[in-house]
């Protein structure tokens, strides 16, 4: 999977992805983060990608000409499954849509700024909105960093343990059960007995009935769905 990433501040982004798990992706060559400048793109010298809004207000909003002309920069050397605007007004990201962008091969994510994109950008260009939350960051970048993250973890052949994606929280609706490491006494404090029993068969049952536990105590909008 290639994803292009397109932003006036790359460097927000960059050690994110050059750190385990992803690091490990890219260097099985099954995920390529690609991030891009848009003041490459700029209208002017100084490297301006953003104007006043019509109509007035506070806020700078991002141009046009600078977005139209990364974007299809990057369309006309391949194509996109999905051009993506993160946006607190685009759909929740959550597991399922991580899911499902970890199937695609090419994705282009735009990162905004100040008060936005102009909106004929969004009309035109982009095909899907995503917000990781009802709460307003200072731009897109990080929002882009999550997403990223999300979904290059579970692109097949990423995680040494095959399966081990498959038991983390909300996979199954489920929130994940406890997990516990050496010492198996810890100031007292005891590992359950049934992990350290040998019988897998009865941890597996535990395991799930724990995550029933969790899911029913923090989550329970997770089991009425
Ligand atoms: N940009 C600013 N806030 C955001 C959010 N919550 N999600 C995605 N992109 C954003």
């Amino acid at each position: 999977m290639r994803i292009d990433i397109i932003s006036v501040m790359p460097e927000l982004m960059e050690s994110a992805f050059s750190h385990s798990i992803m690091k490990r992706a890219q260097e099985k060559e099954l995920l390529y983060v690609h991030t891009h400048q848009l003041r490459e793109w700029a209208v002017n010298e100084y490297g301006q990608v953003d104007d006043y809004q019509y109509g007035g207000g506070a806020g700078m909003v991002m141009m046009c000409e600078p977005l139209a002309k990364a974007i299809e920069s990057l369309k006309s050397e391949r194509q996109y499954d999905e051009i993506i605007y993160m946006t607190p007004d685009g759909q929740t990201f959550d597991q399922p849509m991580a899911n499902q962008l970890s199937l695609k091969n090419n994705l282009m994510i735009i990162c905004g700024h100040y008060k936005g994109i102009d909106q004929r950008i969004r009309d035109h260009y982009i095909t899907k909105e995503i917000s990781i939350g009802d709460f307003v960051l200072s731009g897109g970048e990080l929002a882009a960093a999550v997403v990223v993250d999300a979904i290059g973890r579970i692109i097949p052949g990423v995680l040494n343990n095959e399966t081990s994606a498959l038991f983390d929280s909300f996979q199954d609706k489920l929130l994940a059960s406890p997990v516990y490491t050496r010492p198996a006494d810890f100031n007292g404090w005891k590992v359950p007995d049934i992990l350290l029993s040998g019988d897998l068969k009865k941890i597996d049952e535990w395991r799930y009935e724990q995550s029933i536990e969790r899911t029913k105590q923090r989550r329970p909008d997770l089991l009425d769905e």
